[in-house]
């Protein structure tokens, strides 16, 4: 059983804890791709997704985890709320508690929005992105998607390149497979690597066939235009000619390597076509284990409120 109320993050989060979201995530996939699609796992509870950033992913699978456990789900976009009205994410959670909500799952622009709503209000918070900070559902459908290729997270060496500056999803992905055992390097401009990095325990390429060297996962990350206040790189086109991974790099991986992105893709920047419907690409499997794993969350934080009597 998970040893917490809410999912915020995965710094701190015990190899115990992240091995039993995986499992459970295996054990949900078998289940969604033998065609089963109806449990009772959380009849009777609220699901409300408030997203207060776009999403396609994210969203679209916690609505789903929350349908297919036999949740009530409804969804609250920022744009369409009374936070248009000048309402603050406290009064906002206070009002979704009123409405004897049991799960919220929030993304925010600002990093630790998910924390404060955790501390204001009695129902479990799941953090499908905070800002520059975490990821964690991401981070773990990653590792679930790794771990199904290679069984285990000890030995191997993953590669991600891109915008690890901004990025969320790098900064759960460092902590999910350290925690696990695994390397993790990486390579941008300098301009996109944040300070203190490599004291997380992150590896800093000097190059990208140095990052990509013997790699099991390559992970290319997704310029975030929206969050550059400007000249970061020279142009998007030296970028991709720069920085890019493309089938001559991924030479340089491990024969069985496996390339990432947690999407939406900036095709030919960070990946070229060629590398997003290669062979080698588990982007599309990527989205499949995203539903898993947020079932699996979905069932342990359950079994965690029960337990707790929330
Ligand atoms: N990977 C991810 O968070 O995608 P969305 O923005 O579509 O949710």
């Amino acid at each position: 059983m998970l040893k917490r109320k809410d999912l915020l993050g995965l710094y701190g989060v015990s190899a115990g804890e992240i091995t039993e979201i995986l499992d459970a995530a295996e054990q949900m996939k078998r289940a969604v791709n033998s065609g089963k699609k109806s449990f009772d796992i959380l009849k009777g509870k609220t699901l409300v997704t408030l997203f207060y950033e776009n999403s396609t992913r994210t969203r679209t699978s916690f609505e789903l985890a929350g349908k297919y456990l036999g949740a009530t789900e409804v969804n609250i976009s920022a744009a369409s709320s009374s936070v248009q009205k000048g309402e603050t994410l406290i009064d906002t959670g206070k009002t979704l508690q009123a409405l004897k909500a049991d799960f919220i799952a929030i993304r925010h622009p600002m990093g630790g929005a998910p924390h404060l709503l955790a501390k204001t209000v009695g129902c479990s918070v799941l953090n499908g992105g905070d800002g520059m900070n975490e990821h964690p559902t991401q981070a773990l459908l990653d590792m679930l998607t790794i771990r199904e290729t290679f069984g285990t997270f000890k030995g191997l060496k993953i590669a991600i390149l891109g915008d690890i500056k901004h990025s969320r999803v790098a900064k759960s992905n460092l902590f999910g497979l350290t925690t696990m055992g695994a390397q993790v390097w990486v390579y941008a401009p300098g301009t996109l690597i944040p300070k203190g990095f490599e004291e997380l325990g992150a590896h800093i390429a000097s190059s990208r066939e140095e990052c990509i060297e013997g790699a099991h996962g390559v992970m290319g990350l997704r310029i975030q235009l929206e969050r550059q206040s400007g000249g970061l790189f020279p142009s998007l086109s030296e970028y991709s000619r720069y920085y890019g991974v493309n089938d001559a790099l991924l030479k340089y991986a491990a024969k069985d390597a496996i390339v990432l992105h947690p999407g939406p893709v900036n095709r030919g920047i960070e990946l070229t076509p060629q590398v997003i419907d290669g062979l080698k690409s588990r982007i599309e499997d990527q989205v499949t284990s995203g539903l898993s794993v947020r079932m699996a969350v979905l069932k342990l934080l359950s079994e965690y409120r029960e337990v707790n009597c929330l």
